[in-house]
């Protein structure tokens, strides 16, 4: 696929077999992220860990509840949240506190990640909701668990696996958001 095939073809996947990502195509994926522009340190950690991704997830619903965003209580509230869609593969970008652009950095590294899987036939999903499971009391046992350097917490994910029947997607909407100053 050529990059403006991929760019046309990514949509978030919200639904995911169960299937391994390979482990080729996993080292491709991971160093597109790290040849992203980058402003500072940055950490990218690849989830597998069945067990872990299942605490994340949970930890995900609780962090959503106590958000004080409406739109994501009501979400966490409903039986059928799953924030990380049962993806056998996360990958969280993280960065030091002190970084002002580590959110940035972290952004630029995950769209390389998409980007590069959607290219290998992989469904992708950009998530900023996991990030609220490091707004709870078990911030510290999950950080400790991901083996994340002292003081770098994960800003943005992706979810990456083989696609599912789509149950979730939204179509995509034309929209009028570019002006060109001539
Ligand atoms: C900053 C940001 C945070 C996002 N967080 C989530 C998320 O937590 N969960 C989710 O399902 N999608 C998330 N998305 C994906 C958007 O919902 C999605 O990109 C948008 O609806 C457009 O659909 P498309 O990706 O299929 O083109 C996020 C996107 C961005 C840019």
């Amino acid at each position: 696929m050529d990059i403006f095939e991929v760019i046309n073809k990514r949509r978030s996947v919200r639904n995911y077999l169960p299937d391994e990502v390979d482990e080729k195509d996993l080292k491709i994926i991971v160093d597109a992220g790290k040849k992203a522009p980058k402003a500072g340190p940055f950490q990218i950690t690849v989830v597998t860990n069945e067990e872990l991704l299942r605490k994340i997830n949970e930890f995900t619903i609780d962090g959503m509840k106590n958000s004080g965003n409406d739109l994501l209580v009501e979400k966490a509230n409903t039986p059928e949240c799953n924030p990380i869609y049962d993806a056998p593969l996360l990958i969280l970008f993280s960065a030091p506190d002190e970084n002002v652009f580590g959110g940035l950095t972290a952004s630029a590294a995950a769209e390389n990640v998409i980007l590069a899987a959607t290219g290998l036939g992989y469904g992708t999903c950009y998530l900023v909701s996991p990030t609220f499971a490091f707004q709870t009391s078990k911030k510290d046992e999950l950080i400790k668990e991901l083996q994340l350097p002292a003081d770098f917490n994960p800003l943005i994910a992706v979810s990456i696996g083989k696609e599912g029947e789509n149950k979730f997607g939204v179509p995509q909407e034309e929209i009028n958001n570019v002006n060109y100053v001539k």
